[in-house]
């Protein structure tokens, strides 16, 4: 099958680049952006992709530079359009202005990649710029093909070599036919459009079939999109009763989630799916644990033990089976933006002994080249129900993650800030000076984020009064982070109206703390379907925090949505402020709830999870 190759510079749109290409109809695999040029041979064409970095700087991520004479065209898109000026001979500067945002573009040759990207009749565009560097002499041989008043080398590029440099974004939404950009290069790379979903199902139940051979999987459903997606085809390819699918009750399942699964499966046909109550054994297990990763170390090893025991219970020979797993695309690749992500989070089905499964050719995962949205179209086609495909993604260790557990106040430790102030007068100040008119106060609990590419385990900031504007609010949160470093999320205050006073509770993990969150997260859930926004919410996380504000009995109740394409990075979701506060009236309702906050930040800095 004919192939695209995206490297990536760690850049937030490469797995957004690798998608699109596929959704052009030819397969794409993305790379880290340093990668040997050797193993690029097969591919059709290359893309470059963006990345925060500066060309110049040291250490930066820079491609290898043999890339340039495999003869296979290239597009390089921000950063990977400055490597092209940089390797291939011409100058890359820093420019006199930072841009950032919507630009408007002259396409000074409308053929090759911009064929039908302006209206008719207009040599102009509005395109999405997010640079700072910019390519000021082009190479050799190359030709300026686009500019804007700020960025005189909007885009270049060597016709007979087939190399292409653009500076701003085709690849997101903000860009104006950028797709035709990309739909273009796949044209001149010559690549079969030989990718769509129909073949891969098709191809997926031959290769499941060849790979298990004589043997049985035997696999853990979630009853989540991916898992389910993933055991359908596995007894699509291998029939029933080859395939064993085993639920966990964790106890840390939604409200109701059990019932609901069974529901599921019962829809499906499936008849050998068992459902194992392990909730005594998880709680037990994780009793006075309040650190987030051995949280998810615990967990991950006791859904291997539980699997074992049944498995040995059911009197089932280790020889004749393999595991299944419904593991996903951006799970699996090493990449620039993805290198970290075993050490941000270690995600239930990667712990150290499923990879040693894994190198022994004992785990089979039929979706590992599927992005999201893909799972969901392979689920629809294999006729899986509608609120099945849609559900929003749910982590493995379930609302384990989301009730958070602390043993003492933990306050970040004080650095030097200007003028002798404090992180909280110093954050107040200059927020205020921002003139923003936010309160503020530091929580006295660390949540996990990733800043700067590596995982953060920090304090999360309250922002309280002030304007009620969503977007003037993602202003304030993104200056809190940047300016204080020691500060991974900010948070806005829903209820109470104003804190006098916070007092962490020594908490862990116990059945009651669980049940408060279950109908907390249960009214939301319910209310986001009511008001129909659950489908732009990409994912909608209720947090429990240990906290008791002013004194009132009761914890902290943290809601956490958020946009996002594939996780790798997201937006806080901006609710309508009337929304929000219906919602916040019900779950002022729930009992042990006696505070709300709403969380304002993206990710990076913060991830998706707490925990
Ligand atoms: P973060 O919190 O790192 O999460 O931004 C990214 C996505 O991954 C999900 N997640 C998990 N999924 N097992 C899973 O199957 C896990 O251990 C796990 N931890 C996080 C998270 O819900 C979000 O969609």
């Amino acid at each position: 099958m004919d192939k695209i190759a995206v490297l990536d510079f760690g850049g937030q749109y490469a797995h957004l680049i690798a998608n699109r290409i596929r959704r052009l109809g030819v397969y794409s695999d993305l790379f880290d952006g340093e990668i040997n040029a050797e193993k690029l041979r097969e591919y059709k064409g290359i893309i470059l992709s963006g990345g925060p970095q500066s060309v110049h700087a040291e250490g930066s991520l820079q491609c290898d530079h043999e890339v340039f004479n495999l003869g296979i065209p290239i597009l390089g898109l921000c950063y990977g359009h400055q490597i092209i000026g940089h390797v291939l001979g011409g100058k890359v500067e820093p420019g006199k202005v930072r841009e950032y945002g919507k630009a408007s573009v002259k396409i000074s040759n409308k053929t090759g990649i911009f064929e039908g990207f302006c209206d008719e009749g207009n040599e102009m565009q509005d395109v999405w710029m997010s640079h700072f560097d910019q390519v000021t002499v082009a190479p050799p041989d190359f030709e300026i093909t686009a500019f804007t008043s700020d960025c005189p080398i909007a885009a270049m590029q060597n016709f007979d070599k087939k190399i292409f440099g653009i500076q701003f974004h085709p690849e997101v939404t903000h860009t104006k036919n950028g797709m035709k950009i990309l739909e273009n290069f796949v044209r001149i790379t010559g690549a079969k459009k030989e990718w769509s979903i129909d073949k891969f199902i098709e191809n997926e139940i031959a290769a499941i079939s060849e790979k298990v051979g004589n043997k049985k999987v035997f696999m853990l459903v979630s009853g989540g999109v991916d898992s389910t997606v993933a055991f359908t085809l596995l007894e699509k390819a291998l029939g029933n009763e080859r395939v064993y699918g085993l639920f966990i009750d964790t106890g840390f399942l939604r409200k109701g989630e059990k019932e609901q699964v069974e529901g599921i499966f019962k829809t499906l046909g499936a008849t050998n799916v068992k459902i194992e109550d392990a909730s005594g054994e998880y709680f037990e297990a994780l009793k006075e644990v309040y650190d987030p990763e051995k949280k998810r170390q615990i967990i991950g090893a006791k859904f291997l033990e539980v699997q074992r025991r049944v498995f040995s219970d059911m009197g089932l020979n280790t020889d004749e089976w393999i595991l299944g797993q419904g593991t996903i695309y951006p799970d699996t690749i090493e990449t620039g933006g993805t290198k970290h992500a075993d050490k941000i989070k270690t995600h239930h089905n990667r712990i150290p002994e499923i990879q040693k499964m894994i190198e022994q050719g004992l785990v089979i995962e039929p979706i590992s080249q599927l992005y999201k949205d893909e799972v969901r179209e392979v689920g629809e086609k294999l006729g899986l129900p509608v609120d099945l495909v849609w559900r929003h993604p749910f982590p493995g260790p379930g609302l384990a993650v989301r009730c958070l557990c602390a043993e003492e106040e933990r306050y970040p430790e004080e650095g030097i800030y200007p003028n002798s102030l404090n992180l909280k007068e110093y954050l107040s100040s200059e927020i205020l000076i921002g003139h923003y008119e936010y309160g503020c106060e530091i929580l006295p609990i660390r949540s996990v984020g990733v800043q700067g590419d590596v995982r953060s385990y920090r304090n999360p900031l309250v922002l309280s009064g002030g304007n009620k504007n969503m977007d003037i609010l993602g202003l304030a949160s993104t200056s809190v982070t940047n300016l204080a470093p020691a500060i991974n999320r900010t948070l806005y205050l829903r209820y109470p109206e104003k804190i006098d006073s916070i007092t962490l509770q020594k908490s862990y993990l116990t059945p009651s703390r669980i049940s408060i969150l279950q109908d907390a997260d249960k009214i939301v859930m319910d209310f986001i379907k009511e008001k129909k926004i659950d489908r732009e919410i990409w994912q909608f996380p209720t947090v429990l925090l240990p906290l008791s504000i002013n004194g009132a009995p009761g914890e902290t109740i943290v809601l956490r949505p958020v946009e996002s394409e594939e996780a790798m990075t997201a937006n806080f979701y901006k609710m309508d402020f009337a929304l929000l506060d219906e919602l916040v009236e019900r779950l002022k309702s729930v009992k042990g709830v006696s505070a709300v906050l709403y969380d304002i930040t993206n990710k990076p800095p913060a991830t998706i999870e707490w925990e």
